[in-house]
């Protein structure tokens, strides 16, 4: 099964960071036949970054939309000016707007559904802090917001579908990772969501971990069962690290 590296640049990069993500494109053909590589980049750079990696292996995508598709929404970009940008993808409902601007998972249902209207793949993002973890919420947690953000008819598109992210809200930015068993045992109730609301298509959704993925624990992440690839923040933006990852991903799909 193809792996998936998506890197998120989250609110760094300036024009000299292009040259980063033209080394991205550069090396990601090497791993192409089984890793998909995709970078989002903050909205600024999207149009720009799509020019200078057209033709290569790296694709780009958004970190956020709008519901509407166009509108007096001032600071906001819609679904349709992504696409418009080069964007193939979207991330939704990341944690850092969850808490920043309190996005709750009704709007990340409907920027799910602007996304397919656009013709973008939404990436899905889930996750419980440490408190609910502790409390041994993490599960429910999860549960509820597949449950709220997602909307219950999965179109047929041409492109992946959707994708869902499990990122544990206190392991981004932190270098800490859950065990693999906690990892797998998220990642299958991710599946069997999936499954009991969308039937076989459920079975491919790719489900994502993101959370201090970085290239020394990458190929153990990836090779857990249910875990099609990394949603990835700090280690992405550098071409030597988001390639080690990729790397990583390759050997997880063929192994
Ligand atoms: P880090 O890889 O920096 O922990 O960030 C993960 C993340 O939030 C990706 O969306």
């Amino acid at each position: 099964m193809v792996k998936w590296v998506i890197g998120n640049w989250k609110m760094n990069g300036l024009s000299g960071s292009l040259e980063e993500a033209a080394k991205i494109a550069e090396g990601a053909g090497a791993h192409s036949a089984s890793v998909v590589s995709m970078v989002c980049p903050p909205a600024t750079l999207l149009a720009r970054m799509a020019e200078k990696c057209a033709g290569s292996a790296l694709s780009v995508g958004g970190q956020d939309c709008h519901a509407a598709e166009a509108g007096a929404h001032t600071g906001d970009v819609s679904a349709e000016m992504l696409v418009d940008a080069g964007a193939v993808a979207v991330i939704l409902g990341h944690s850092e707007r969850r808490t920043d601007h309190a996005e709750t998972s009704g709007q990340v249902k409907a920027k799910t559904e602007a996304a397919w209207r656009a013709g973008l793949t939404p990436i899905v993002c889930v996750g419980e802090t440490e408190a609910e973890r502790d409390a041994g919420k993490a599960e429910a947690v999860v549960e509820a917001q597949l449950a709220e953000s997602l909307p219950d008819i999965l179109p047929a598109q041409q492109r992946e579908d959707l994708i869902v992210a499990y990122e544990p809200v206190w392991a981004i930015g932190t270098g800490r990772v859950p065990t693999e068993a906690d990892i797998a045992a998220m990642h299958l109730k991710v599946r069997q969501h999936l499954e009991a609301r969308y039937g076989q298509p459920g079975r491919t959704v790719p489900i994502l971990y993101g959370g201090s993925m970085k290239p020394d624990n990458a190929a153990s992440i990836m090779k857990i069962a249910n875990v099609d690839g990394g949603l990835v923040g700090g280690a992405s933006l550098k071409a030597d690290s988001f390639l080690a990852i990729a790397s990583a991903g390759a050997t997880a799909a063929n192994g």
